[in-house]
């Protein structure tokens, strides 16, 4: 099969496009006829530095996320032909992934769906959609009353963030950095766009004195404590993302940086439970809601992928289709 092997970490043109053998079954995996996936930004530091880390072994077919169809389902309980998306539990870090035309993966990181959607469009889905539908409705328990900040608006999860919240009627503020993003955030359906140029909190404050009630963290730990500074009490911050490119904060001293009543949660997509994926497909297609696609590239343009995801203009979910789709 063709697939694009990480053989050593560099610029996009290191993704180049091999032969492999097509990966054996096993007990308890699924084989999946890998039909289109959505770029991921964890890819990306993959990629860029994080290959070269202690666990991780090189060669890898990377690739977080699929859609596509069950080729060979071992002894689980898929059958050959079900349309199913999978994501996850070490997909493309501690085992292939899906840049290929086939992968193998753990029956429990595998879902059945039955949405009437075009393979690009289903490809938009899984990783984003359930980051954002997990730190929305599980971590940050977001009710239509709320008011919402998404730091990181105009990334993928941002987005996807943007529209669900929408889907409940609850007041959304998105933050880029960039004023001519405003429009993508707010046809996206952000009531009101904050600029991350130093001054968002004045910007917020002047919008609602007291602060809003919950927060959606992708920049995440280079704006964390400031973002906490930005909720009224009992107001919820999720991190889930890593932007600002800081994982870790130096120096956190909980009792003094976590406001009075102010609480801190996370989200991480590592473990998509069959209920939630269920829920999330099943409130896309009640709210009728299309992911926002940026550019859908095929197998052998996965390089070009990377730079359009690297140049951050991407302004949606980058696509990739099998060659053969
Ligand atoms: N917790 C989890 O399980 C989980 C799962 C999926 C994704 N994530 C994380 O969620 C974040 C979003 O992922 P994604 O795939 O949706 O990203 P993406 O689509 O690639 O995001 C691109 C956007 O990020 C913004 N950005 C880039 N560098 C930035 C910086 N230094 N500071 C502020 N904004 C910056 C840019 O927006 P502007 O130019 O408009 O500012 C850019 O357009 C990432 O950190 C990713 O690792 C976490």
């Amino acid at each position: 099969m063709k697939a694009v092997v990480l053989t050593q970490t560099g610029a996009p043109d290191v993704l180049q496009m091999i032969d492999v053998p097509v990966p054996n079954v096993k007990r308890g995996w699924v084989l999946i006829q890998v039909k289109a996936f959505g770029l991921n930004r964890s890819e990306l530091m993959m990629r860029q530095y994080e290959g070269n880390a202690p666990y991780i072994h090189l060669p890898r077919i990377l690739g977080i996320e699929c859609v596509g169809m069950v080729a060979d389902a071992s002894d689980t309980h898929f059958a050959k032909g079900q349309k199913v998306v999978a994501l996850m539990g070490g997909m493309g870090r501690s085992f292939d992934g899906s840049y290929a035309e086939y992968t193998l993966v753990p029956a429990k990181h595998v879902f059945a769906v039955d949405a009437d959607m075009s393979w690009e469009q289903l490809a938009a889905i899984p990783e984003t959609f359930f980051t954002a539908y997990g730190s929305l409705f599980d971590s940050l328990q977001l009710r239509p009353d709320d008011v919402l900040l998404i730091r990181g608006g105009s990334s993928s999860a941002g987005l996807a963030a943007i529209q669900l919240a929408k889907s409940i009627g609850t007041q959304v503020l998105a933050s880029t950095r960039k004023e001519e993003k405003r429009q993508l955030l707010m046809n996206t359906g952000a009531n009101d766009v904050l600029i991350e140029n130093g001054t968002l909190g004045s910007q917020l404050k002047a919008l609602y004195p007291q602060g809003v009630t919950k927060i959606l963290e992708l920049i995440g730990a280079a704006t964390l404590i400031e973002s906490m500074n930005l909720l009224n009490k009992h107001g919820i911050v999720c991190v889930t993302g890593i932007l600002g490119k800081k994982a870790t904060m130096d120096n956190f001293y909980p009792i003094k940086d976590i406001p009075s009543g102010v609480y801190l949660t996370g989200f991480v997509s590592n473990s998509p439970s069959k209920e939630l994926i269920d829920a999330l497909f099943s409130h896309i297609k009640q709210h009728a809601i299309q992911p926002v696609i940026a550019k859908i590239f095929s197998l052998d343009q996965l390089a070009d992928a990377h730079s359009m995801m690297e140049s951050n203009e991407a302004n949606g979910k980058i696509v990739i289709v099998n060659n053969k789709l």
